[in-house]
């Protein structure tokens, strides 16, 4: 790794590094381990220049522990606001020995913009990008089936809710496909898939007790209203009676079935609190193993970056 923008031409052995590198990173207890020397002496720079409290303060936790320096700007407070560019934004934090911009950004390619433009040593980590990608989400997602699941083989995921603005939607498809789940499902009333949804890669329902019918993993996603033409707005009353996850709609699914969510969640519109706080909800679980599954990218671009750079300095010699 160097960058890691995007989970689309990966390969399965590289997604499982990534999750087997996690797992060495979490004790018996499930919780990540306190701290290891894997960052020392490098500068991580949180850029978040969208809304988030588990992706940002996870980051930051996972870069901690790494013993990594960590600057997290506040950019409501940056000299955005006086008019600085992007671009001389990223420019001065690069003159300050940044080795990793994690980004957030509300537009699409914007992370994949900003690895286009920093200096050979910077890694780009992208922590979220319109509604495009989130592959540290998906990833975690991935730990977390993995732990409770034991693997992907046979697995049918359905994953439920507004898909057509969801970037981790689109990264979780991603991931269990290449790591070999049996079936995957999206489940959205037409309104809320694309209008390419038989292109995303997985099987598309819009009932909900269909779709959910027999499956190990369910999957909520909330209504990211910030993206939609407020005509287009669904009432969330009717989202709820057709959508939302209920114990009665849960028994539908395998009666193992783990129920998912990567936050934030929207009590009584897609998820009723008896689910999100029920026995088999591992919500909770996902923004733990997060840490480590961030630990893991975080180091791994390091590492993918110093052996470039030593592979280059050979060269040059
Ligand atoms: N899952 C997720 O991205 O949550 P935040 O917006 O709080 O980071």
């Amino acid at each position: 790794l160097r960058h890691f923008l995007s989970l689309e031409h990966l390969s399965r052995p590289l997604l499982e590094d990534i999750l087997d590198t996690a797992a060495g990173f979490v004790d018996v207890g499930g919780r990540a381990i306190k701290k290891v020397p894997l960052l020392r002496g490098k500068t991580v720079v949180n850029l978040f220049f969208e809304s988030s409290t588990r992706t940002r303060s996870t980051f930051e936790l996972a870069a901690k522990r790494l013993s990594a320096d960590v600057l997290t700007l506040d950019i409501a407070k940056s000299a955005t606001s006086k008019g600085e560019t992007l671009l001389d934004t990223l420019r001065n934090l690069e003159a300050m020995a940044a080795d990793m911009f994690v980004v957030r950004h509300q537009d699409s390619g914007a992370p994949f913009f900003i690895a286009e433009q920093v200096t050979p040593r910077v890694a780009v980590i992208n922590a979220g990008d319109g509604r495009h990608a989130h592959p540290t989400q998906a990833m975690l997602d991935m730990y977390t089936i993995r732990h409770y699941k034991g693997g992907f083989e046979g697995l049918k995921v359905a994953i439920v809710g507004d898909i057509l603005h969801s970037r981790v939607a689109r990264s979780q498809i991603h991931a269990l496909n290449i790591l070999g789940a049996e079936e995957v499902r999206v489940i959205a009333p037409r309104t809320l898939l694309p209008a390419d949804a038989d292109a995303l890669g997985a099987t598309v329902f819009t009932d909900m007790v269909q779709g959910i019918e027999d499956v190990d993993v369910v999957i909520m996603l909330r209504l990211q209203k910030e993206r939609m033409d407020s005509a287009l707005l669904p009432s969330e009353g009717e989202f709820f009676r057709l959508y939302g996850l209920t114990n009665e709609k849960l028994c539908h699914a395998k009666p193992d079935a783990i129920v998912m969510h990567p936050g934030p969640i929207n009590r009584g519109v897609e998820i009723a609190s008896e689910v999100a706080d029920g026995p088999r909800s591992v919500i909770l679980n996902q923004v733990t193993f997060g840490i480590a599954v961030r630990m893991a990218v975080m180091s791994m671009a390091i590492s993918g970056q110093e052996s470039l750079a030593a592979a280059q300095a050979a060269r040059e010699e």
